[in-house]
């Protein structure tokens, strides 16, 4: 198997649900006690290498860093680094990761932390890859839930925005599907609909879940209502992203149709989606969302380096030298010398990289 040295962090489904609840638990512990863990990766270094602009996931994952005693070295503007120069990721990631005992990567292509997990010297955490996934800030999701709601089964959660390009999406369906007895309620315009790769994960774990095109039908039932901004950077032209903009809108006035105990979940930034006034009102949960990225970014940080994780190979596919990813923000699109590997789905092939489907010629 290709490079299976280390265990990292692609995607939710890389780790099973009990591996998933042990972090959520020492989170919780780190939050009780912090001063425990204060020394706990003294001499270790942490690379931050965000191709992608970020406020909360980069610093919470360096102020993580730095509260357990370690280092961090990295860049957030990759026009600075020979990023600039012409250099691949291949090469970027083989030394980077030579300096460091962990390597976090946000960039704005699909597939990308898998195909720098392929040529790592040390355990690589996707901190996004375009608008696919993004399963750390489900693992911060996961312990705001635990956190507000006492429980991650039982669950009727709505979901709101841009289901297409929002990559917090796909992560937080894929984890909360595995959880016992949760429902979904997709709110969206037909243009930003959930893929149908992810539609599928639902489907084959038995999961209930409708679409809908407002807010207020949904609101009455929901226990969380996850609000995303519409990902402006990732649509193919700026008419669009103006027909799409400003659509879904909560206000204090809506929030009057939703339980006294439902909480109000963004994964930040918003942009216009969430009334200024709702900040108010006790069931908004997003700023204490956004403080519990910084102590599961710890536990995940901790669990990695003490090696307690037990992940699935990176590559389980064929690798098939004449068939090419249709997906234009695919990394192999750009990154040639990556294998081109699929896993076979009937008459299909799907990209291991991007999860795009690819019909065989
Ligand atoms: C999200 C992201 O980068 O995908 N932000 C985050 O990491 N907290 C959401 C977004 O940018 O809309």
């Amino acid at each position: 198997m290709l490079n299976q040295k280390f265990n990292h962090l692609i995607d939710m489904d890389d780790y099973s649900v009990s591996q998933w609840n042990a972090m959520i638990s020492l989170a919780q512990d780190i939050m009780a006690r912090p001063e425990s863990y204060s020394d706990k990766c003294r001499g270790k270094i942490m690379a931050t290498l965000f191709y992608e602009p970020s406020t909360r996931t980069q610093m919470s994952f360096q102020a993580a860093m730095i509260r357990l005693g370690g280092s961090i070295i990295g860049f957030d503007n990759p026009g600075n680094s020979s990023v600039a120069k012409g250099e691949n990721l291949k090469d970027t990631i083989k030394i980077v990761s030579s300096y460091s005992d962990i390597l976090v990567m946000r960039h704005s292509q699909e597939g990308s932390a898998r195909a720098a997990a392929l040529s790592a010297e040390c355990p690589v955490i996707n901190a996004g890859d375009g608008g696919h996934l993004h399963p750390t800030q489900t693992l911060t999701d996961l312990l705001t839930l635990k956190t507000e709601l006492g429980r991650l089964d039982n669950l009727t959660v709505g979901l709101c925005g841009d289901l297409k390009y929002g990559r917090t999406v796909h992560s937080i369906l894929k984890a909360l599907s595995c959880y016992k007895n949760n429902k979904f309620v997709l709110i969206s315009t037909p243009a930003l609909g959930l893929p149908v790769y992810i539609k599928d994960v639902l489907k084959a774990r038995g999961c209930e879940f409708r679409e809908v095109a407002t807010i207020d039908e949904a609101l009455p039932e929901l226990d969380m209502l996850y609000m995303t901004r519409i990902q402006r950077e990732r649509f193919d032209s700026e008419e669009e992203y103006q027909r799409q903009k400003g659509i879904y809108v909560l206000t204090k006035e809506k929030m009057q149709l939703a339980k006294k105990d439902m909480i109000v979940m963004h994964p930040l930034p918003r942009v216009n989606e969430i009334a200024v006034e709702v900040d108010d009102d006790p069931r908004a949960a997003y700023f204490r969302q956004a403080k519990c990225g910084m102590y599961v970014r710890m536990a995940l940080i901790l669990t990695t380096l003490n090696n307690q994780l037990t992940a699935n190979p990176l590559l389980v596919g064929v690798t098939e030298r004449d068939c090419r990813c249709t997906n234009p923000k695919c990394i192999t699109r750009t990154e040639d010398y990556l294998p081109r590997s699929f896993r076979k789905y009937g008459d299909m092939m799907i990209c291991e990289y991007c999860d795009e489907r690819v019909l065989l010629k």
